[in-house]
């Protein structure tokens, strides 16, 4: 902990939690146990961030193509989330958590939609940290979505071709009014981005680990922001232009 240059924090670290259903197999155990561990590793990542003092939080909890999933492990996922989302709103009143959500909002199962408004209105006045869920999300379905909403804005007379900027174009996707990641991890080994934030993570910094989601510790997570700490994020420029 004390290895963190608590002046160079990044503000918004997004994390795809991968390699739930390996660790499952792994271990002799179903696809379910898998993520019923991932939500134990949740839990410890929304401590450690609250506690190190990074203010956003975005976790990959459901992509538009998990839907695809066999029936059986859909349901028990939006379980899961729905028991997630009450069993941990005291934690995030006590702890002065935000919580926020993108994604395809509309899709989830009615108890979830529920759970998840109710913990969202609650915690809404907090400020110590915005911890979004990415549930039934897809980067390419947010971009096409945000084009949809300006074209309808543009017949309304809401906006016009000259006025669309890149800042305004983002302000139209469901990460409005947050800061894009400054760093993004993916566990499990995989070097992808299975279409999270493809428009946000354009300066992402990225860090692949090859650790299965459920085995995910907070020591690993220090590893990663103290190597984070140590890169140079130069967004186009020179590093003479930097100093
Ligand atoms: C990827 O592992 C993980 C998911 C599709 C779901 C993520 C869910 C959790 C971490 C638990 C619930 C979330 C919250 C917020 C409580 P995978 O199933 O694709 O793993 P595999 O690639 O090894 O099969």
């Amino acid at each position: 902990m004390n290895r963190i240059n608590k002046d160079k924090l990044p503000r918004h670290i997004a994390i795809i939690m991968d390699g739930n259903g390996r660790w499952a197999t792994k271990n002799g155990l179903r696809r379910i146990a898998g993520h019923r561990k991932g939500a134990e590793a949740v839990r410890k990542v929304i401590r450690k961030c609250r506690e190190i003092g990074i203010e956003y939080l975005t976790l990959y909890a459901f992509s538009v193509e998990n839907w695809s999933r066999p029936e059986g492990e859909i349901k028990a996922l939006m379980s899961l989330l729905e028991e997630f989302l009450t069993s941990e709103l005291r934690e995030m009143l006590v702890n002065d958590i935000r919580l926020t959500t993108i994604g395809d909002i509309d899709a989830l199962y009615e108890k979830v939609k529920k759970a998840l408004y109710e913990a969202i209105e609650k915690t809404s006045v907090n400020d110590g940290m915005t911890l979004t869920l990415a549930l039934s999300y897809g980067g390419r379905d947010e971009i096409v979505e945000a084009v949809r909403r300006i074209l309808q804005d543009s017949k309304e007379g809401g906006i016009e071709e000259k006025e669309i900027t890149k800042e305004i174009f983002a302000d139209y996707l469901y990460t409005t009014g947050m800061p894009d990641p400054d760093l993004l991890i993916r566990t499990s080994g995989e070097y992808r981005l299975s279409n999270f934030l493809l428009w946000q993570s354009a300066y992402t910094e990225l860090y692949f680990i090859d650790v299965l989601w459920p085995d995910f510790s907070e020591e690993n997570f220090v590893d990663i922001i103290v190597d984070y700490q140590h890169r140079e994020r130069r967004f186009g420029l020179t590093s003479d232009q930097l100093t």
